[in-house]
């Protein structure tokens, strides 16, 4: 019988990428989404990839009643939780609305998805390092005082992950902390959908060239890297997604060393903001209309993954290139004027 996996903030960008790669890899799915931050295109577009329905629960993780009523009406062996606010600007704006939704809702969850055995993949993020001294970062490398309260829900969220399987018994859980992720399906069905002006890069880059936005600002060009701007480590959304298949796998087959297992999920390849927006030029064809503009304050100038344990323990690798997400980001930009 095939192993069922609930997928919490599953309409959402990561969310429907990691759907679309549970089933095809065989899970059944549930996905369940308070719909807070997306509408149904994503789910719609999930649905179309996989030729079939999904169940799609709209509830909030924050009411406890909801999180057990789910429970009760689904067997699930393992949780992927997704549910919660990212945006970093807005966290130091409205700090509480940020510890009080994504500590709340993971909580919840634990406290319901323990009592029912059930195993738990939280998605963390590279924001847990801050500014390491040594890069590329490895799982053992200290995580510094978070500079933002979202930044500081991921640690917070990590350690509860940590404390719970250390004290309750026949649950495992996984921390996978992503970089940069960037792209979208190959089907160009799927994709990221930033409400209002995006603050993420890649997304500024494609709308500014289908003409959403006039100019893209690169923020700084005198740090010190080779071309002055930034250095991240961007990750293909379905290569990230692949690589939730491959830790939930090793959770539900009992494969795991520890009750509770981090992995940085990067390609260990480091790329300047100047860079990203050449290679985009490059595969799209398209000219972009970009200045150079003051550091982004909170911005650090670089970082990027040692990628090695999830390659050896999970078996799993980041396997496209730029070229091919932004490729694939650009496409889904391009559908998305279609419509
Ligand atoms: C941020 C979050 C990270 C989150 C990630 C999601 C922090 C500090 N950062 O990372 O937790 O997981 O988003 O993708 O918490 N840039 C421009 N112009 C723009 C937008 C960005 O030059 O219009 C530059 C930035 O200065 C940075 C790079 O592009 O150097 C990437 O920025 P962004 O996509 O916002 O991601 P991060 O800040 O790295």
């Amino acid at each position: 019988m095939s192993k069922c996996v609930l997928v919490s903030g599953g309409a959402g960008y990561i969310g429907s990428h990691v759907t679309v790669e549970l089933v095809n890899a065989g899970y059944e799915v549930v996905v369940a989404d308070n719909m807070s931050n997306c509408d149904l295109t994503c789910y719609n577009g999930v649905c179309s990839i996989i030729g079939k329905e999904l169940p799609l629960v709209k509830m909030d993780f924050c009411d406890i009643s909801a999180v057990q009523k789910l429970f009760t009406e689904y067997k699930f062996d393992a949780v992927i939780h997704f549910a919660a606010f990212k945006a970093v600007g807005e966290s130091v704006d409205e700090p509480l609305k940020y510890y009080r939704n994504n500590i709340l809702s993971f909580t919840n969850l634990i406290e319901v998805a323990r009592k029912k055995g059930c195993n738990i993949l939280f998605s963390s993020s590279a924001t847990v390092y801050g500014e390491s001294e040594t890069l590329p970062v490895t799982e053992r490398t200290p995580r510094q005082q978070a500079t933002s309260p979202y930044g500081n829900t991921k640690q917070i969220c990590e350690d509860i992950l940590r404390d719970s399987v250390k004290a309750y018994e026949g649950i495992n859980g996984i921390a996978l902390r992503y970089f940069n992720p960037v792209g979208a399906h190959p089907s160009a069905l799927i994709g990221e959908l930033p409400r209002g002006v995006p603050n993420n890069l890649a997304p500024f880059i494609t709308q500014t060239a289908i003409g959403k936005r006039e100019c893209l600002s690169i923020f700084g060009n005198d740090y010190p890297t080779e071309d002055g701007t930034c250095l991240r480590d961007y990750i293909d959304i379905v290569d990230l997604a692949k690589a939730h298949v491959c830790a939930v796998t090793r959770m539900v087959e009992g494969r795991m060393k520890d009750g509770y297992e981090v992995y940085n999920i990067g390609t260990g390849r480091p790329v300047s903001v100047l860079e990203l927006v050449k290679t985009f030029e490059k595969v799209s064809g398209k000219p972009l209309n970009y200045k150079f503009a003051p550091r982004r304050s909170g911005d650090i100038a670089a970082i990027w993954a040692d990628p090695s344990l999830a390659n050896k323990e999970l078996g799993w690798k980041a396997e496209r290139s730029v070229e091919q997400t932004l490729a694939a980001a650009w496409a889904w930009e391009q559908h998305l004027a279609e419509k």
